[in-house]
């Protein structure tokens, strides 16, 4: 373990924290002296102990900032870029706004939705170690963003099914989204091809599809239906002490006016099997209340994360890292 020689963070405490496999999740940490909250300092502490802070990120998968003068998306691009991790472009199905430099709008879709818990890009072939979220307007009621250990939903689900997980592991999974021309905040997967693919070219967007693992097929309406296959049920990532990771979306796709879950040659998933999924990772989920000024990092190889519905206003910003 880094030597971590800071005396500037101390640990605190939040509701709904849980302890998993002997690790609190999320680890709070705060000023240890309440005259250094202000973003310099913070920035500088988080330069001075990147090598220690990325490995209370890995070892307790989520950790949350709390009580820092984090204000705004200029803040929070500061504390971001101080922790020097390459940032990578978004793509999926959400809405998202640019903000300023490498902050976005979490997701513009109506706030009355829930967001399925899913490890962000993970479909996509290169996809974020690290989810940060930056609460600048905490919501009045609902709006967590609520988390999952992954490794947990594979052990349950290992336990119920043992050999359907595997027959299902053995034989890959296939997905299909259908996505439209252009950007909507109807839905909260109301994010269009032209820009996802960033372009209006449908040859190109085929070659970027291809590019990151995907078939598009052309809707009638000029809709792209996007089709992706063969993808893992779980996944083991370095680092991360053997933990089998729950790393697909079946969840969140299987049965979707949108969206669908299959084996990768078509064969439906058992329906029970989803649906105990469902209440697997709702058990074992893990919540805290937004505090403005909250930058919470999430470790995307180890978290399965969503966000609760909730009432206006609520303005949480993202940044994506490698
Ligand atoms: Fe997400």
């Amino acid at each position: 373990m880094a030597a971590y020689s800071s005396k500037f963070f101390k640990i605190g405490s939040c509701d709904g924290q849980k302890v998993v496999d002997g690790e609190v999740m999320p680890l709070v940490l705060e000023p240890a002296d309440p005259a250094k909250k202000d973003v310099e300092s913070l920035v500088e502490a988080l330069g001075n102990n990147k090598e220690w802070f990325d490995q209370m990120i890995t070892k307790n998968s989520a950790v949350l900032l709390r009580g820092f003068d984090v204000g705004n998306a200029v803040n929070f691009n500061d504390v971001v870029e101080a922790c020097d991790w390459e940032d990578i472009r978004y793509v999926g199905p959400a809405p998202r706004t640019h903000i300023h430099k490498r902050i976005w709008t979490a997701n513009e879709g109506p706030l009355s939705e829930f967001i399925y818990y899913h490890h962000e890009m993970v479909l996509i072939k290169e996809f974020p170690k690290k989810v940060i979220l930056f609460c600048e307007i905490p919501p009045p009621e609902g709006g967590e963003t609520p988390f999952v250990p992954s490794f947990k939903v594979t052990e349950k689900m290992l336990e119920e099914f043992p050999e359907e997980v595997e027959e299902i592991e053995k034989r890959g999974l296939m997905y299909s989204f259908s996505a439209p021309t252009r950007n909507t905040t109807a839905s909260m997967r109301g994010r269009g091809w032209e820009d996802a693919f960033a372009t209006s070219d449908k040859q190109e967007a085929e070659r970027r599809a291809n590019a990151l693992g995907m078939e598009i097929e052309w809707l009638a309406d000029g809709g792209a239906k996007t089709i992706l296959r063969p993808r893992a049920l779980t996944r083991v990532f370095e680092g991360r002490n053997g933990r089998r990771m729950w790393f697909n979306t079946v969840v969140g796709m299987h049965g979707k006016e949108q969206s669908s879950a299959t084996m990768a040659d078509g064969t439906e998933l058992p329906l029970k099997l989803v649906k105990r999924c469902e209440e697997i990772i709702e058990e074992e989920s893990i919540q805290f209340k937004w505090q403005k000024g909250d930058v919470a990092f999430f470790d995307n190889w180890a978290l399965l994360h969503g966000r609760r519905p909730s009432l206006p206003p609520r303005k949480v910003l993202v940044a994506t890292c490698k």
